[in-house]
């Protein structure tokens, strides 16, 4: 009896931690979460599921290393915040802004070219890893940048810990 309740004490803390472990599994987002800013004019569209979820990998494997959890580790003025995109020149709190910043890199203030300092599609020659993205994979990527304050609040672009 007193072995059967341990063993159910051990599998209940099991899957206590599996669910923590993945607080934000793709297919539990809702729809309104999946929404996002389409552009400067305020347009918006809904992420299919399978995009949230190609957003996610591709972001860890290509960006992660620089932004997790939407900070910027070399340069911790320029954050993937939605207020640092906010801020941007042009804005990059949008999909098509945050695209358009992945094949034509600039500097914050929108002045000076950055292609040879930042990964874009534009140079395969310095950033290999970025040579297969699809129109569709950066589009993933920005919608990924995008849904995560929602999901993380305070917790992406700022560094403060969580979880
Ligand atoms: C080697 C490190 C590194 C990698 C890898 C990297 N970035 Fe960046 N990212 C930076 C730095 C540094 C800046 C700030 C550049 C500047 O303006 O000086 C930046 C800026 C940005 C910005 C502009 C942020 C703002 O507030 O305006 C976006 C958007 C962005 N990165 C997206 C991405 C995405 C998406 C990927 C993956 C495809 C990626 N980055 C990969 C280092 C990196």
């Amino acid at each position: 009896m007193l072995k059967k309740l341990i063993l159910i004490l051990i599998a209940t803390a099991f899957f206590a931690c599996q669910l923590f472990a993945q607080p934000v599994a793709a297919l539990e987002l809702s729809e309104q979460d999946r929404t996002v800013k389409l552009n400067q004019q305020g347009e918006e569209v809904v992420i299919s599921v399978p995009k949230v979820q190609k957003g996610k990998r591709l972001f860890d494997d290509t960006c992660a290393q620089c932004h997790t959890r939407g900070i910027t580790k070399t340069n911790p003025n320029v954050t993937l915040s939605q207020q640092a995109l906010a801020g941007a020149i042009p804005p990059r709190d949008n999909l098509e802004g945050i695209v358009d910043y992945l094949k034509n890199p600039t500097t914050y203030d929108g002045a000076t070219d950055i292609k040879e300092l930042h990964p874009n599609i534009n140079r395969p020659d310095l950033y290999p890893e970025m040579r297969n993205l699809t129109e569709d994979d950066l589009e993933a990527i920005a919608a990924h940048i995008l849904i995560q304050p929602k999901l993380l609040r305070e917790r992406w672009g700022t560094g403060k810990p969580g979880f």
